[in-house]
């Protein structure tokens, strides 16, 4: 099966263990986070103003998560995409009064969710607001171990549900998509001033966009004539590029192209890539990295950077003996991405392209290549 960017195949070559939890999943079984305390709140409430004040973010494979992560009291733990704090808020009931929860998330609506937590749990708590890669090498720099970290990828539905924010295809807002809304670079910035070839190849390279270079030309038309400054003026230019049998079946068809522009608005990647070696060194031996990805970009980088990590001897198999002398310094705690059921996709079909991957640290020397 190969892997697309929205519809993610789990890798049938991961090496590693196959644990009971990983076995498990994949053949279903009852959320008990999943179900708890979380569900049944609003997933969304568009008020007047376009803020979804209702909204809230249902922790994706929040059990599992849990269970590989394994928080125990008196740990620490740093939750680098707290969002809501869905998962956050369940860490720190197991992190309990001796234990350490620190949060990051570079949008200030989080921060305003982290000071409701912070109100109702006994966990010592701290918040950085700024990007995961950034503040991990502030917490680097300080000299701060922890026993986990995780990353939960992606955007928040509050961010989505926030029409103002302009992160959605379906409402009418001002074409934005910052996750900082401080930072520079809007989607709009992008939309109006990169040339064509360079958002073919934004299209293509970060929304596997079939039609990349029929949409990149219909902005670039459409925009010497009128600026595109709306979400719905942007999914009316993309609709005008793709042909009509394909903008039915398999999706929205603006959903690829959004997801490019959010990419390269806020830098996904490039902070994913900085972020997973500085999380790992933060670790003490023993600790858990654990990431929650939502289309193969993503997940392809936390598979790769974790299996760098568990690979042991690499000399080529003519070599009678080891002469490189490698260990591995993690294990691998699934041997394949863990999925949600049918039944958390049921529940909260944002989860239905979630894949979950985590290792522990055998040993806190840098060891492994990247
Ligand atoms: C999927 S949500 C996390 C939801 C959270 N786990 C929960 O249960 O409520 C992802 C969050 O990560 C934040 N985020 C994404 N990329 C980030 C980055 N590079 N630095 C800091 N925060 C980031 C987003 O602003 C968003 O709030």
């Amino acid at each position: 099966m190969s892997t697309t960017l929205l519809d993610i195949a789990d890798d049938r070559h991961a090496d590693g263990r196959a644990p009971d939890l990983a076995r498990r999943r994949r053949g279903g079984g009852a959320s008990k986070a999943g179900s708890g305390r979380r569900a049944g709140r609003p997933q969304s409430a568009g008020g007047p103003a376009g803020v979804a004040q209702g909204t809230s973010h249902t922790p994706v494979l929040a059990d599992e998560l849990l269970e590989l992560l394994d928080p125990q009291p008196g740990q620490t733990a740093i939750d680098c995409t707290f969002g809501d704090g869905g998962h956050a808020r369940l860490l720190a009931d197991r992190l309990g009064p001796r234990g350490t929860l620190v949060a990051i998330d570079r949008d200030p609506l989080a921060e305003e969710r982290f000071a409701a937590l912070a109100a109702e749990t006994a966990c010592s708590l701290r918040f950085i607001r700024a990007g995961y890669a950034e503040a991990l090498e502030q917490l680097s720099d300080e000299g701060v171990r922890a026993d986990m970290a995780y990353f939960d990828l992606g955007m928040s539905s509050m961010q989505v549900d926030t029409r103002t924010r302009g992160f959605s295809y379906s409402y009418d807002a001002p074409l934005d998509m910052r996750m900082d809304p401080t930072q520079a670079l809007s989607a709009r910035d992008v939309v109006s001033e990169w040339d064509e070839r360079r958002l073919a190849q934004l299209l293509r390279d970060f929304g596997e966009e079939r039609h990349a270079g029929a949409i990149a030309r219909a902005i670039v038309r459409r925009r010497a004539q009128t600026p595109i400054a709306t979400t719905l003026e942007l999914v009316d230019t993309i609709n005008s590029a793709i042909p009509a049998p394909a903008r039915f079946g398999g999706g929205h068809p603006a959903k690829r192209s959004f997801q490019a522009l959010r990419i390269a608005v806020n830098d996904e990647l490039g902070q994913l890539d900085r972020a997973l070696p500085l999380a790992w060194g933060v670790l003490r031996e023993g600790g858990v990295l654990a990431g929650i990805s939502f289309h193969s970009l993503e997940d392809r980088r936390v598979k790769r950077f974790l299996g760098a990590r568990a690979r042991g001897c690499i000399c080529p198999p003519d070599l009678p003996v080891c002469a490189c002398g490698r260990e591995p310094e993690a294990a691998l705690l699934s041997r394949r991405s863990i999925t949600p059921s049918a039944d958390e996709v049921a529940r909260n079909p944002r989860a239905s392209s979630a894949r979950l991957r985590a290792a522990r640290k055998l040993t806190d020397e840098q060891g492994a290549p990247a």
